[in-house]
């Protein structure tokens, strides 16, 4: 493994080891301790629901809890109006140093709503998602994307173009699609 700096927008990670957002697992706690231990260069809370933050709820405020932690922080963000997307991006810039959308989550809650890896099925949507988290905030954004819905589409390719031009600064794959959920390797 080859350890490097590395730069997203002009936000500076010491080392290019990223601790991937997980629901119900990368709080405020575990990323402390993973900091300790292993120091990724990025750290990222867990996935925030962008009508829960625009409505102001108060369990979500609590995800949001940054005391005492070493910068850089990203925090992820998903929703599919882009509207509320960009309202919740204003509110997580206030303490994040990058905000990355989810567009891999495949939990049926989130999928039927039109939000997480089902973004993969409405790619002008994304276009608009991603400008307006842009236009709303003045850090660097971000997408975590799945390889494609199902094998009989894989696009991440054609979505990762329109997410650049819409102005992000960094895309990860999770290389899985949806209907694989965390089954199969890679
Ligand atoms: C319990 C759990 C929760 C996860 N939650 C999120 C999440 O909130 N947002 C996200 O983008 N990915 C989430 N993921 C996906 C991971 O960030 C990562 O992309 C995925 O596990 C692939 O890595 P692996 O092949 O080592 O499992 C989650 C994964 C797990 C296992």
């Amino acid at each position: 493994m080859y350890i490097n700096k590395l730069k997203i927008g002009d936000v500076e990670l010491q080392n290019n080891i990223l601790l991937a957002p997980m629901a119900g697992i990368t709080d405020l706690p575990f990323r402390m301790i993973c900091k300790k231990y292993s120091n990724p260069g990025l750290v990222y809370t867990e996935m925030l629901s962008s009508k829960a933050l625009f409505y102001n709820d108060e369990k979500t405020k609590k995800l949001m809890n940054i005391n005492g932690e070493k910068r850089p922080i990203a925090f992820q963000i998903f929703g599919s109006d882009p509207d509320v997307m960009g309202k919740a991006a204003k509110i997580v810039s206030q303490y994040a140093d990058i905000v990355d959308i989810n567009m891999g989550c495949p939990a049926p809650k989130v999928v039927k709503n039109g939000d997480g890896s089902k973004l993969l099925q409405t790619p002008n949507l994304i276009e608009d998602i991603v400008k307006k988290v842009v236009k709303n905030t003045n850090k660097p954004v971000t997408v975590k994307m799945r390889k494609g819905w199902n094998n009989d589409s894989i696009n991440a390719i054609e979505i990762a173009k329109i997410i650049e031009n819409a102005g992000a600064s960094a895309i990860t794959i999770h290389g899985r699609t949806r209907e694989e959920y965390y089954s199969r390797t890679c």
